[in-house]
């Protein structure tokens, strides 16, 4: 096989075989196939797509790049879930113990991450004590004892993807709908998963700004799921504004406790519902989407969602007593509020600032060797469509130093006022659910 062919194959709008795609994924990992030819490549697909079959090869030329997750000692199907991203995205928190408690296994590998807050391990180490260091063996026994572990990120997964990943970021080539959906695929296979439940977002804060965009992407990664094996379902959310009130790692941790008790923001938890119920629903759980949520609703009534977190954390040596006292996570210096320079209605919260504002004050991570301060961060008071009367205070500050100048700046730029009354958007906007 000649690289070559392949690339005038693919830009005369041709489909390729496994075996062509395989050769493209293994020789570019293996340093055989240099960048030019797959930047060529990339670029060719931008323009013709890709079939659905070449789309699920792809995915899983990638998958058998680098290791694969073994998770068959845990007994049940092992469903995973993944968010194209948002601020202040407390779902990963709510949802293990949610649907753990509904009797589904949750098995977790996790990253630590870039961004403006941690990723889920930086928050669940707002607990005193807490630890993802672990072995596989003891990781597999909690899973199978509990229903729900969380475990650092190990091993060499989807180098391929790393590879392409850095390649199309250089080439103009990371917008294609088939290189999206099969690179998030491919990490969510390598990891172990069975099942996949996607919620992928929408607006003005999201990776996807419309809605047609989004429904492709979901639609696609929901084909390839369910084209190499694996039941995959997916939400389209809104992200017009982040989710909840709290964007900070303690301050998103005590949100999920309010959350599996019942007494969570709205929006928050209709949307934990709705991810939750898929993901129940995808493992055999239960026989429609509808029971599927009745469970999820008792398990939150009856406390069995809360106790279930509380059990999680002290197996993994966290102090579980901070679900009763979430005063004993850390907590910020200065309490701040950011008052209305005026009358009106919230008219859009942009997520991307929000975030950058809780990044100045030292949630999140802006270089590798960044360190977090997990006690401070946001937490909104009004959301899109809520009246404001000058004065009101729009967000509470939670910082460690007291001058925050431009955190308050960022803060005035990102939450806009309408004079006119606004409606609140659509949590979600779709389901696909084949
Ligand atoms: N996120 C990914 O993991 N891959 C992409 O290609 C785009 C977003
Ligand atoms: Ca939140």
């Amino acid at each position: 096989m000649r690289m070559v062919d392949l690339i005038q194959k693919k830009r005369d709008g041709h489909e390729l075989t496994t075996e062509e795609i395989n050769y493209i994924v293994q020789g570019y990992t293996d340093g055989s196939v240099p960048d030019y030819q797959v930047s060529a490549f990339l670029m060719a697909t931008y323009f013709q797509g890709m079939s659905e079959k070449e789309r699920a090869d792809l995915t899983m030329a990638m998958v058998e790049s680098g290791d694969q997750i073994d998770l068959s000692a845990i007994e049940g199907v092992k469903v995973d879930k993944h968010s194209t991203g948002g601020v202040g995205d407390t779902t990963t928190l709510v949802l293990g113990p949610l649907v753990a408690a509904a009797g589904v296994p949750v098995a977790k590998m996790s990253g630590r991450g870039l961004g403006h807050t941690g990723g889920t391990i930086d928050k669940l180490e707002a607990i005193d004590g807490f630890h993802v260091e672990i072995t596989s063996e003891q990781f597999i026994d909690l899973v199978n004892k509990n229903k729900i572990a969380v475990i650092g990120q190990s091993g060499n997964l989807t180098p391929a993807d790393k590879k392409l990943y850095a390649l199309r970021d250089v080439t103009a080539t990371v917008n294609s709908i088939p290189l999206i959906a099969s690179s998030i695929m491919s990490k969510k296979i390598a990891a172990g998963a069975d099942a996949i439940v996607l919620d992928v977002k929408t607006g003005a804060g999201a990776f996807m700004k419309t809605l047609e965009d989004s429904r492709e992407l979901a639609e696609a990664m929901v084909r390839i799921g369910n084209n190499v094996g694996r039941k995959t379902m997916a939400v389209i959310s809104d992200m017009s504004q982040p989710l909840g009130f709290a964007i900070g790692n303690a301050l998103e941790v005590k949100e999920a406790i309010d959350t599996l008790k019942g007494e969570g923001p709205e929006d928050l938890t209709e949307l934990c519902l709705v991810l939750g119920s898929q993901m129940v629903y995808a493992a055999g759980g239960a026989s429609s989407l509808e029971e599927a949520r009745e469970h999820l609703v008792k398990v939150i009534e009856n406390g069995e969602a809360l106790k279930k977190f509380k059990v999680f954390l002290e197996a993994q040596g966290g102090d579980g007593s901070l679900v009763d006292d979430p005063s004993k996570l850390p907590q910020a210096k200065y309490k701040i509020e950011l008052p209305a320079k005026e009358d009106g209605y919230v008219s859009e919260i942009v997520a991307d600032h929000v975030g950058t504002a809780a990044m100045w004050l030292g949630a999140g991570r802006a270089t590798k060797e960044s360190e977090i301060d997990l006690a401070v961060g946001l937490m909104l008071n009004k959301k899109i469509g809520d009246e404001v009367k000058a004065g009101d205070s729009l967000v509470t500050i939670y910082s460690n130093q007291e001058s925050i100048d431009q955190v308050k700046e960022e803060l005035y730029r990102s939450i806009l006022l309408s004079k006119d009354k606004v409606d609140a958007p659509p949590l979600v906007h779709e389901e696909i659910t084949e």
